[in-house]
C-alpha cells in the first residue's frame, strides 16, 4: 500500500505554493558554496549538520536557516541553489512552483538585490524551458525586521518589474504582528503585486484576521491555527481563501505534537481551501511528495483526497484562469486513469 500511495503522489501533477528558496538548501551544497566562496561553517560535515536539525520551535529553526544562508553571495549561487530544487520538482512532477526569498537576509549581509533576484530568475526561466516548469517569484519580507526595512526592500523589487509578481511576510511571528506592515502592503497592493502572508502557524487565529483585513492577503501561508475560532473558518471557507497547509514543518517546529494530530484532515472537512507544501524541504526532511505520503499515512487520507489536494494547488495558484483549469484537468486524467473518482 505504501508503495502504491507513493507511486500515485509521485505521479500526481502538483503545484508548490510555500517554498522557502533558502530553505531547500541541502547541507551538500552549503558545504560546496562555503568552499566556493570561502566561508565558515558551524558544523564539520554534512552528516553533523544534518544532526544539528532539531528544532523546539520556529525560532530555533530560523537561527540555523539564517546562518546557512551565509554561503549564498554570488548570482551562481542563488542559480544553484534554485536549480537543485527545480531538477528535484521535476523528479517530482511538480509542474508549476511560486517560491518565497527573502531578500533581506541577503541585503542584509552586504548581496545586492539584483544579484538575488537575477540568480533565482534565470534558474526559473530555465526551469521552464528545461522542464515546463511554470512558476510565479514571491519576495517576502522579513517581519522580524522594521516596517521602514520592508519599505526599501519593495523599491529594490520595483526595478525588476513584473519578474516578481507578489510579496509575502515570513520570519518570527509571535510578537510581529501583521498590523505593523500595513503601509508597505497597501504599498505593494497598489504597485499590482499579489499579497500572501504567514500566519496562524505560531501566532494567534487574530494574525491570519489581520493577515486578511489589514495587509490584503489573498492567501494565508500555514494558518493552521485557524480553526481554533469557528467564524474564522467559516469565512476561510465561505471566501475560498486558500491556505498553504505544510505539514512536516509542523511537526518539526512542535507547531503540532505529531503527525497523527495534524489539522489537515480537519481543515478539508472544515471545507477550507487547503493545500499542501513543503516549506523549507532541506531542513524538516522531505520534498512536496514526502509531505503528501506522511499526511496521508498518519491521516488516513485516500487517492481522491490526494487528488483533490493536487487539483486545489492549481486552483489556489496565481496561473491565469485557463492554465489553471488546463492543469485541475490533468490532475483529473490522472486520477481517472488510476481509477480513483
Ligand atoms: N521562513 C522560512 N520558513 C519559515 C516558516 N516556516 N515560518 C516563518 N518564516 C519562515
Ligand atoms: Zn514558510
Amino acid at each position: 500500500m505504501t508503495t502504491d500511495l507513493r507511486s500515485f503522489v509521485l505521479g500526481l501533477p502538483k503545484a508548490e505554493l510555500h517554498l522557502h528558496l533558502e530553505g531547500t538548501l541541502e547541507p551538500e551544497l552549503m558545504f560546496d558554496l562555503a568552499e566556493r566562496n570561502h566561508v565558515a561553517l558551524p558544523y564539520e560535515s554534512v552528516e553533523k549538520a544534518r544532526l544539528a536539525y532539531e528544532f523546539s520551535d520556529l525560532q530555533s529553526f530560523l537561527d540555523l536557516y539564517y546562518a546557512g544562508c551565509s554561503v549564498l553571495v554570488s548570482e551562481q549561487d542563488f542559480y544553484d541553489l534554485t536549480w537543485a530544487y527545480l531538477v528535484r520538482a521535476a523528479e517530482e512532477n511538480i509542474r508549476h512552483v511560486e517560491p518565497f526569498f527573502d531578500p533581506q537576509t541577503h541585503t542584509e549581509r552586504g548581496v545586492h538585490f539584483g544579484t538575488v533576484v537575477t540568480g533565482i530568475m534565470r534558474a526559473l526561466e530555465d526551469g521552464t524551458e528545461r522542464f515546463g516548469i511554470t512558476s510565479r517569484l514571491i519576495m517576502s519580507f522579513l517581519r522580524d525586521l522594521s516596517p521602514a526595512s520592508a519599505a526599501q526592500t519593495l523599491e529594490h523589487a520595483r526595478r525588476y518589474g513584473r519578474r516578481i509578481v507578489g510579496v509575502g511576510l515570513d520570519s518570527a511571528e509571535l510578537g510581529h504582528p501583521p498590523e505593523d506592515f500595513e503601509e508597505v502592503f497597501h504599498a505593494a497592493r497598489d504597485a499590482g503585486y499579489r499579497v500572501v502572508a504567514h500566519a496562524g502557524e505560531e501566532g494567534p487565529p487574530e494574525y491570519i484576521l489581520g493577515a486578511l483585513d489589514v495587509l490584503g492577503a489573498e492567501r494565508i501561508d500555514h494558518g493552521v491555527r485557524c480553526l481554533e475560532d469557528q467564524m474564522l473558518t467559516a469565512r476561510l471557507a465561505m471566501d475560498r481563501v486558500p491556505l498553504t497547509v505544510c505539514p512536516l514543518s509542523n511537526v518539526r517546529l512542535k507547531v503540532v505534537p505529531a503527525m497523527a494530530e495534524h489539522p489537515l484532515r480537519r481543515m478539508m472537512d472544515a471545507g477550507l481551501l487547503v493545500t499542501v507544501n513543503s516549506d523549507d524541504p532541506a531542513y524538516f526532511g522531505g520534498y512536496l511528495v514526502e509531505n503528501y505520503v506522511a499526511a496521508a499515512e498518519a491521516l488516513g487520507l485516500s487517492l481522491k483526497d490526494l487528488a483533490d489536494l493536487a487539483e486545489a494547488s492549481f486552483r489556489a495558484s496565481f496561473l491565469d484562469e485557463p492554465t489553471r483549469l488546463a492543469r485541475s484537468r490533468e490532475v483529473r486524467e490522472y486520477a481517472d486513469a488510476h481509477g480513483v473518482r
